[in-house]
């Protein structure tokens, strides 16, 4: 059976409750209960996981997500167990994926992971009990990402349809955008790719109904979202840099919708420059703060508190 076959057998399967490794789990239904618990979250969480603990396992880097999962547990009563650096852990002697895994479910009610391998959330559902949250599992998928990339939609515009969001950036490595353009596909909204040709969406994530393109200045002004993702060059280290340059301008933001969102999940390495910053439209610190909703709205969703 291939990581694949095994991906949608359990994406089928497992209600999002009890382990998130994909947005194929979610139905608009869940996500608008999620969205107005998240509402909520912002002014009146409440302390429903109280005595509850979270552990962060994170084998690639991270600022937001792992520091938004520690800030979304704490502010919700629980506590944190971080390995956010598996080199310190028991991982540098050799340890598998799997006995880690079971390790920490010993100690936690819920284990958000981040790993390379695209399999590896899985692999981990498959060896435990405890909700697992895939936190990024290689060029795969990035769903709370993207629960909270749509929520940021949501809160800037006020709706979920009758939308055009260009997605710019590395398509084809970049995790967010696979999980979004999937979300998005739920909505009435009309889908444009802006990339370098080597870094393209992939034919699974694509309908015959988006638009690519190779310049943002040839969609720029039709854009209500404007999603921007960094080249991830830990995973294609075959491109030349000299390929994949781009970035957001000020021209580009002078022809642009007075009220279109400029979103990104970050890091951001020069696809935005700093002097955007100051634009109204820049929505990408923003986003962060309602990801961190988003994520304590999930959690007490999945651990039985319902917050306030
Ligand atoms: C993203 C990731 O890890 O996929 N980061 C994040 O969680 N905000 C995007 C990226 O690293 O480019």
């Amino acid at each position: 059976m291939t990581a694949m076959t095994r991906s949608v057998e359990m994406t089928q399967v497992t209600p999002w409750r009890e382990a998130v490794v994909s947005v194929d789990q979610f139905t608009p239904s869940d996500i608008g209960e999620i969205f107005a618990l998240a509402g909520r979250m912002a002014t009146d969480p409440g302390r429903p996981l109280l005595g509850r603990t979270l552990a962060n396992l994170f084998y690639e880097p991270s600022t937001r997500t792992s520091s938004s999962f520690h800030a979304a547990m704490t502010k919700l009563g629980g506590t944190v167990i971080p390995i956010n650096e598996v080199h310190y852990s028991s991982v540098s002697k050799g340890e598998t994926l799997e006995d880690t895994v079971r390790t920490l479910a010993c100690y936690a009610d819920v284990i958000v992971l981040r790993h390379y391998d695209d399999d590896a959330t899985e692999r981990a559902v498959a060896v435990c009990e405890t909700p697992i949250i895939n936190a990024g599992n290689g060029v795969g998928e990035h769903p709370t990402q993207a629960l909270l990339d749509l929520y940021t939609i949501q809160r800037e515009h006020g709706r979920l349809d009758r939308l055009t969001v260009t997605m710019m950036g590395d398509l084809k490595y970049g995790r967010t955008v696979h999980s979004l353009t999937k979300l998005l596909r739920m909505y009435d909204v009309r889908l444009n790719f802006v990339s370098p040709d080597s870094l393209r969406m992939p034919p699974q994530y694509r309908t015959a109904a988006d638009a690519e393109y190779g310049e943002l200045s040839e969609v720029i002004a039709d854009t209500d979202v404007l999603y921007v993702t960094r080249v991830q060059k830990e995973r294609c280290a075959e491109v030349p840099t000299s390929d994949v340059s781009y970035a957001v301008t000020l021209e580009d933001m002078r022809r642009a919708r007075d009220d279109m969102v400029l979103m990104h999940p970050m890091p951001r390495v020069g696809e935005i420059p700093a002097a955007l910053d100051s634009d109204p439209r820049a929505a990408y610190f923003r986003q962060m703060k309602y990801g961190l909703h988003v994520r304590m709205a999930l959690l007490a969703e999945m651990l039985g508190g319902e917050g306030g």
